[in-house]
């Protein structure tokens, strides 16, 4: 075949590539976006922007995160929830998925039936921190002082709904005190004032902490997971400084807008079970204090029966501590 048959030939062939309806084009075939429903530099935040490039390599098209932070990840979640249905538009959450459908009763959308589950991400466990001049040095000592000093003392979370406000719910229930809570868009904005020493306590996870706690720049008192934490081996869990009841696992999960087809939910569920199987993104990972999920747990599937069974988990506490958010 001559070099100009050829040419035509190729042209042709681009030409009726770029002529098919985009539906007959493989997924995905443009860039993608991930909305982040936290500001950014924050835990979710960084867990997604790590997951966001190995997946991208994976899929072969640039997912660009986008942070829409703000109403404890409500505002994040809406925005998925309301995007057209193709798989170009995902959300990466977390437990406030679990906690949100119970804590808010008027949302202008289906906090569950809103959504379609790619696969679950990972866990993380959180810790109780504090500004560097906190007048304690453990947990029994940090409980002392909220008894005593109560509303003022300044607690940030990331709004109801978030994670610091699950375990802030949890921490004031355990210790039968209250705190004047701070609402940030995100436990990111949040630490640059516990930093400042503007916020006295805050609860947050070990992928935005754990750097800060090594340098001495924050307080730690104890981790909310059953096992202490890889990346602080120092710190006790809650269960040892003793506050069992205090226990709170952060995990994460991969969402796209209900009515998303399987088959794309399906190729999303692959690229995500690869990207957390990288041997890059799983030493990130571990620096940071946590780990990927089994790959088994990255399905829709498993996603959807977790997330289910977690609504029911936090339902009756969330009920019980009567703290709605409308
Ligand atoms: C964040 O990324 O800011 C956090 O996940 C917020 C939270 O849930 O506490």
């Amino acid at each position: 075949m001559t070099r100009l048959a050829r040419r035509a030939l190729l042209a042709v062939a681009a030409l009726a590539a770029a002529a098919l309806p985009a539906a007959a084009q493989p997924f995905p075939s443009r860039t993608l976006t991930v909305i982040v429903p936290f500001a950014a530099g924050g835990p979710t935040d960084t867990v997604t922007r790590l997951v966001a490039e190995a997946m991208g390599r994976e899929l072969g098209q640039t997912i660009v995160v986008e942070n829409a932070g703000g109403a404890g990840g409500t505002i994040g979640a809406q925005r998925v929830a309301n995007a057209k249905p193709d798989g170009y538009t995902l959300l990466l959450h977390h437990i406030g998925m679990a906690t949100t459908p119970t804590l808010y009763r008027r949302l202008a959308y289906d906090p569950v039936g809103g959504f379609e589950t790619i696969g679950l991400v990972t866990e993380v466990p959180m810790t109780l921190v504090a500004k560097k001049d906190f007048p304690a040095n453990t947990l029994a000592e940090a409980v002392a002082v909220i008894r005593r000093d109560q509303e003022k003392l300044n607690y940030a979370n990331a709004g109801i709904g978030a994670a610091s406000h699950l375990c802030g719910l949890l921490l004031m229930k355990a210790v039968d005190a209250p705190m004047t809570t701070v609402p940030f868009r995100g436990t990111g904005p949040a630490m640059q004032e516990l930093l400042t020493g503007r916020i006295d306590l805050m609860c947050d996870q070990t992928t935005s902490t754990t750097e800060q706690i090594k340098s001495g720049a924050i307080k730690v008192f104890a981790t909310t997971t059953p096992e202490r934490a890889a990346a602080l081996p120092e710190v006790p869990t809650s269960t040892e400084a003793g506050l069992p009841e205090f226990q709170v696992t952060v995990w994460h999960g991969l969402y796209a807008p209900k009515g998303t087809p399987a088959e794309v939910t399906g190729r999303l569920s692959k690229a995500l079970q690869v990207a957390l199987a990288d041997p890059k993104l799983i030493a990130r990972f571990a620096k940071l204090g946590t780990a990927p999920v089994a790959a088994a747990m990255a399905t829709p599937e498993a996603h959807r029966k977790f997330w289910l069974a977690d609504i029911a988990k936090w339902k009756p506490i969330i009920q019980g501590a009567g703290q709605y958010a409308d």
